[in-house]
């Protein structure tokens, strides 16, 4: 299960970074990249529930404020940017912006690559909050098939 959430943990923070100037991938790869992101954030919510159902217990320090806040503006931002993606897509989905006033499509793209850029400062604090729990399992995975390894030439 560890291994899980840290997989799906670095498949999002390498996947939101290739999503961030779509001439990096291509408009094609954009979408599909952003669409596994998509796929990657809600096992991460689903693994992480417990955080969710504990919102409304205990107190808040400034500390539990601030990351609180930073999850949930995230977690909004993400929501905007797939929430959008129907009327910016070209490639997934047939575009749905035919019918829309310019202005109000202008502003659905706008409203995308803006939250997309937002909620990568907002990741980069996110991982800046786990980066003890991050640094120790990352460590825990490398250190220990390091030893095996030793451990079996050892044993040649
Ligand atoms: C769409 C992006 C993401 C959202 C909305 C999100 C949201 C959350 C939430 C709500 C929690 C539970 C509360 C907490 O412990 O702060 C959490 C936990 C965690 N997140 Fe994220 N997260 C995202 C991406 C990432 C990325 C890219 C990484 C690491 C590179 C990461 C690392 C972690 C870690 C280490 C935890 C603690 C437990 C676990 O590994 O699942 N998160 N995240
Ligand atoms: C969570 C995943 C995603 C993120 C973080 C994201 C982020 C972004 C960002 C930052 C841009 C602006 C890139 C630039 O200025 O070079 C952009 C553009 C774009 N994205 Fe996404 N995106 C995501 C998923 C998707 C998906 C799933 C689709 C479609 C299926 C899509 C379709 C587009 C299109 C068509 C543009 C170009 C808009 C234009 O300028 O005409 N994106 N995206």
């Amino acid at each position: 299960m560890l291994t899980l959430r840290i997989i799906i943990d670095v498949m999002m923070a390498i996947t939101w970074l290739l999503t961030l100037e779509y001439k990096i991938l291509g408009m094609a790869l954009h979408e599909y990249v952003g669409l596994t992101l998509f796929a990657c954030f809600i096992v991460h919510i689903l693994l992480n529930w417990r955080w969710f159902a504990n919102l409304t217990k205990g107190t808040y320090n400034t500390t539990r404020l601030l990351r609180t806040t930073a999850n949930l503006a995230l977690i909004v931002c993400i929501i905007v940017v797939i929430a959008t993606v129907p009327f910016v897509s070209r490639v997934v989905y047939t575009n749905l912006s035919g019918s829309l006033p310019v202005g109000v499509w202008k502003l659905i793209k706008g409203l995308h690559k803006g939250a997309g850029k937002l909620g990568f400062v907002l990741l980069v604090l996110h991982v800046f909050f786990h980066w003890t729990y991050l640094r120790n399992v990352l460590g825990k995975i490398f250190v220990s098939k390091d030893k095996d390894k030793a451990r079996l030439a050892n044993i040649k």
